[in-house]
């Protein structure tokens, strides 16, 4: 493995956007974590997709086969991504949220009146409201692993009261996209396997910023979305084998009855997951480029190897300026950050931080700073239930920013001063009312 030190500015090239020449500079992308901007790689793959490889799968002619080599590359890259056991472990959707509910769809059967199942307090809701449904119409006691709103860890204390042997399945934040905390995911899995309950980890806050090991975690199911990890809106679910085998999800009678073929149900968006390959190819190439090997494991496969010392890279490159920013809000009148602080904690949270203002609504915050070309986000950031634990529904939820490779300390210095400023304006104009 070739490695040079870290290089925002060649990183920065490779992304279409983040060059556009004009009379306004770049904006400055803090809005990651709801999606990540895409480099050049991605959309080369989306248009020799629609291009050259433009037609439905398993036809008997050249553009066809090249349609379904095409989506067999990809599946092979996100076995990778995941570090699965077999291809044969993922699955492609339209994105995280439909995954899961025809998840819900598919394990219903498997559910029973008085069967357990726990959710975390610190879900989105896409990994919340699809069990809670399913429990509504199965009659299945939703119990909640909540998480300590002063640590901003889960409370892994209580799984010993909550886990009994009713209990059926876990559902799990690998990240929490609002407190940006990390979660022993391996742990819980462990506790959860012990019972014989099944695991469902949502990946997509931690896919953008840490390697993913479904063989480590030995979780059930984990799920991502391509479009949190530079790609296109395209959603992918890793399905332990034995699991997916078992499973008869709703299908067309003439569709193919093979794992994991019958859980894709029609035509796939083959550009967009030619573009989820590029994804992967781009991390790749980070890590070819300025890979940091990873400290805690040795994988087999090399493209494995590469993608995870891709994400130590970007970590080390990341951790810096989220600790500058962290420090930089806290010592702004009035603002709270909701998460992790301490930089010796750091590798318990990604890079995406959160705050409230006293006297500022977070949406008046968001349209000041999109005002100054910065892009953040704000409200409840479809985690309402980490919202409501955190008192904040009334106050209108929280401003958040989320770093990721290509933003720059420039761009956080930039966000500081203008986040002060808005504030001092804030606070002049309340003086003089
Ligand atoms: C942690 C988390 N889970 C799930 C989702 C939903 O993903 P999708 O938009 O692919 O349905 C999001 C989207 O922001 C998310 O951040």
């Amino acid at each position: 493995m070739t490695q040079h030190a870290y290089d925002v500015e060649s990183v920065r090239a490779q992304f279409p956007v983040l060059n556009q020449q004009g009379d306004t500079p770049p904006a400055v992308f803090l809005d990651g974590p709801a999606g990540t901007q895409v480099p050049q790689v991605v959309l080369d793959r989306m248009i020799e997709a629609l291009t050259s490889s433009r037609a439905n799968l398993h036809g008997n002619f050249s553009t066809s086969r090249r349609a379904t080599a095409l989506i067999e590359d990809a599946r092979c890259a996100v076995c990778d991504l995941f570090n699965a056991r077999s291809a044969s472990e993922v699955v492609f959707g339209p994105n995280m949220t439909t995954l899961t509910i025809s998840m819900t769809r598919t394990l219903a059967p498997l559910f029973h009146e008085g069967d357990e199942i726990i959710v975390t307090g610190m879900e989105h809701d896409g990994n919340a409201s699809p069990w809670r449904m399913l429990a509504a119409e199965r009659g299945l006691v939703v119990k909640r692993l909540d998480f300590d709103p002063l640590t901003y860890r889960l409370q892994l204390e209580e799984l010993d009261e909550l886990i009994t042997d009713r209990t059926r399945l876990i559902a799990i934040n690998y990240a929490s996209n609002l407190l940006g905390t990390i979660n022993d995911v391996a742990q819980i899995c462990r506790r959860a396997r012990a019972v014989g309950a099944l695991t469902y980890v949502d990946a997509v806050q931690y896919a953008p910023h840490g390697p993913i090991d479904v063989q480590r975690l030995d979780c059930d199911f984990l799920v991502a979305s391509a479009y949190k990890f530079y790609g296109p809106h395209i959603g992918v679910l890793y399905g332990r084998e034995s699991v997916l085998s078992e499973l008869r999800p709703h299908k067309l009678r003439i569709a193919p009855d093979v794992v994991p073929a019958r859980f894709e149900t029609g035509a796939r968006s083959l550009e967009g997951i030619a573009g989820t390959l590029g994804a992967i190819e781009y991390i790749e190439a980070i890590g070819a480029a300025y890979g940091v090997a990873d400290r805690h494991v040795s994988l087999e496969r090399s493209r494995t190897a590469n993608l995870h010392a891709a994400f130590a890279a970007m970590a080390d490159y990341e951790m810096p300026l989220t600790q500058r920013l962290i420090e930089g809000l806290r010592s702004i009148d009035g603002v709270t950050v909701h998460g992790i602080v301490d930089p010796e904690d750091f590798s318990e949270r990604v890079p995406t931080v959160s705050v409230s203002i006293d006297g500022v609504h977070p949406t008046a915050m968001a349209e000041a700073l999109s005002d100054r070309g910065i892009f953040v986000w704000d409200g409840h950031v479809y985690a309402p239930d980490v919202i409501e634990r955190l008192g904040l529904t009334s106050r209108g939820g929280i401003v958040r920013f989320g770093i990721t490779h290509y933003n720059t300390a420039a761009e956080i210095e930039t966000t500081l001063s203008a986040v002060r400023e808005i504030v001092d304006v804030n606070s002049n104009a309340v003086m003089t009312r």
